[in-house]
């Protein structure tokens, strides 16, 4: 209790000298696997969700509305999966989602990983200035990574002085009591934290899907690509137990969820720091036992820990899909070692290789930098000449952006912006031409699909997704959506398939 005590106090001085109620510092545990510490949070937060819900409620019935949510949610699947444990913390507390930000609490979920993710942000901001003038009592929340970085926060406190709620990637559990802090003492509530091994388990969380979701494996980086400013603001690796991460896989699969991706910066790593350490292909094989869940899959893989032991479990499997995302970022071993990713151009073939021998109908994506300081026209090359051999199903290419912090931004040799986009457009041309070979490996077979969702376009057309993760389009009856079918691939088109319903 004395580190709460400590933190109320805390609290109450900022409240007193500085007018806000703003909070920045390291949560460490005594103990790194502290779990008694990580179970009283979960009771505190329960307990001021209930109290919050408790209010809602009076003020529901006097008002006769319910209270209305918006995230935006920028980035990757692991912040889109933050955004479903928000929506179910709010969703317990009484809000109702809306699609629009037109709502009486928006929450901005942001990136940070290029400067462009940065620059939506401040754009998203300006729009819900002018809603908020419309709307009194509305509430703007800002968390997620770009919360991280000191500088942005200064920025959004000089300039944006109308956000209510600053929160990071390390206290999303404690979105309740930041609310409740706001609405009690009509301040801008600040609360960040450089990094944490906290883990609080057990508290609400939304679907965006109701057959498939995300599962968070492990929280954090530590590999330090020169390029990256992901370990700066995820913080430091830390792994799940695997009973906590079995039991929400087993409470998902009761509740409907046929496929899950297993989250985490670098799944190939995890258990590494568990007091009873487990390898990632083990945490597989568990998961594989669970019955309901039909379809695994994970994200990300970095080649340098991929082992022989995940490609053996791979193919053995069932359940685990056929694709793997596996980034590249550079053909050039020379770059390679420069933006610190500890494995070469003939180390990452030799993989592929592994990977393409084990189980030649998989689907191999990839991220590709172009543009990383001192890049010379050779080492683009080779980056071409991996990108032709491997014929990736499709590549996600980036230009270089500069993050204040990181070791390559601080590089002299930064390469000039127009031959930086040369190449990226001659890259983006070859990625195009692989992925036009590789699709259409599987026309004319039938194959196991997961019924998603009404086709936007058409609704007399359903979509669903393959193991390898291509798309289909067939016509079938929306009361199959969640469900696994079996569908006839007639004709590829490029990055899609038109496809016809088996009957069963
Ligand atoms: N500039 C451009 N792309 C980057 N990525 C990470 N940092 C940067 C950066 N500074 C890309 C990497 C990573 C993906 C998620 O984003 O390719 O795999
Ligand atoms: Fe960034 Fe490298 Fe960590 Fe991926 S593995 S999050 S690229 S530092």
């Amino acid at each position: 209790t004395g580190v709460w005590q400590h933190d109320n106090i805390a609290l109450a001085l900022w409240l007193l000298f500085t007018g806000e109620c703003e909070r920045i510092e390291t949560r460490k545990t005594m103990d790194k696997r502290n779990t008694d510490v990580n179970q009283l949070e979960t009771i505190k937060q329960q307990k001021i969700i209930e109290e919050l819900r408790k209010s809602y409620k009076t003020e529901e019935e006097r008002s006769g509305k319910k209270k209305t949510y918006h995230i935006v949610t920028f980035g990757c699947q692991m912040n889109s999966r933050d955004s479903e444990k928000i929506s179910g913390i709010l969703k317990q507390i009484g809000y109702v989602e809306t699609d629009s930000e037109d709502a009486d609490f928006v929450l901005y979920n942001t990136c940070t990983v290029r400067e462009n993710a940065n620059n939506k942000v401040y754009g998203h901001l300006g729009y819900a200035k002018k809603l908020k003038e419309n709307r009194p009592g509305m509430l703007i929340a800002l968390c997620g990574c770009m919360m991280q970085e000191p500088e942005a926060v200064e920025n959004i406190k000089k300039k944006y002085r109308f956000v209510d709620i600053i929160f990071g990637t390390h206290n999303i559990f404690k979105l309740a009591e930041l609310l409740q802090t706001r609405l009690l003492s009509d301040r801008v509530v600040i609360d960040l934290w450089k990094d944490t091994d906290m883990i609080v388990e057990d508290l609400p969380s939304d679907r965006k899907f109701s057959f498939k979701t995300g599962v968070n494996i492990m929280y954090g980086c530590n590999n330090f690509c020169s390029y990256c400013i992901v370990p700066y603001v995820r913080g430091r690796e830390r792994s799940r137990n695997p009973e906590d991460i079995i039991a929400e896989v087993k409470a998902l699969a009761a509740d409907g969820v046929v496929e899950i991706m297993l989250l985490g910066q670098n799944v190939n790593s995890y258990g590494k720091n568990l007091t009873n350490p487990i390898s990632f292909a083990q945490l597989l094989k568990e998961i594989e036992k669970i019955d309901g869940i039909e379809r695994i899959r994970f994200m990300t893989s970095h080649p340098k820990d991929l082992s022989q032991e995940l490609i053996d479990v791979m193919k053995d499997s069932t359940k685990i899909c056929r694709h793997l995302h596996l980034p590249l970022q550079s053909g050039s071993t020379r770059l390679l070692k420069i933006m610190n990713r500890r494995y070469t151009k003939e180390s990452y073939l030799d993989l592929v290789e592994r990977i393409r021998t084990a189980m030649p109908d998989i689907s191999l994506t990839t991220d590709i930098i172009v543009g990383f300081p001192g890049e010379t026209e050779e080492d683009f090359l080779e980056t071409m000449d991996v990108v032709r051999k491997v014929g990736y199903e499709s590549a996600f290419t980036f230009l270089y952006s500069k993050r204040t912090g990181t070791p390559a931004a601080a590089m002299e040799n930064q390469v000039e912006e127009t031959v930086a986009k040369e190449r990226f457009d001659r890259l983006l041309k070859l990625v195009q031409e692989c992925s036009a070979k590789a699709a259409g490996r599987e026309e004319h077979t039938v194959q196991k699909v997961l019924v998603e969702e009404v086709n936007a376009q058409d609704p007399t057309l359903l979509t669903g997704r393959l193991s390898n993760n291509l798309l289909v389009h067939f016509e079938g009856d929306k009361g199959l959506i969640g469900k696994i079918v079996e569908v006839y691939l007639e004709e590829s088109k490029g990055f899609y398939y038109m496809g016809r319903l088996l009957e069963k």
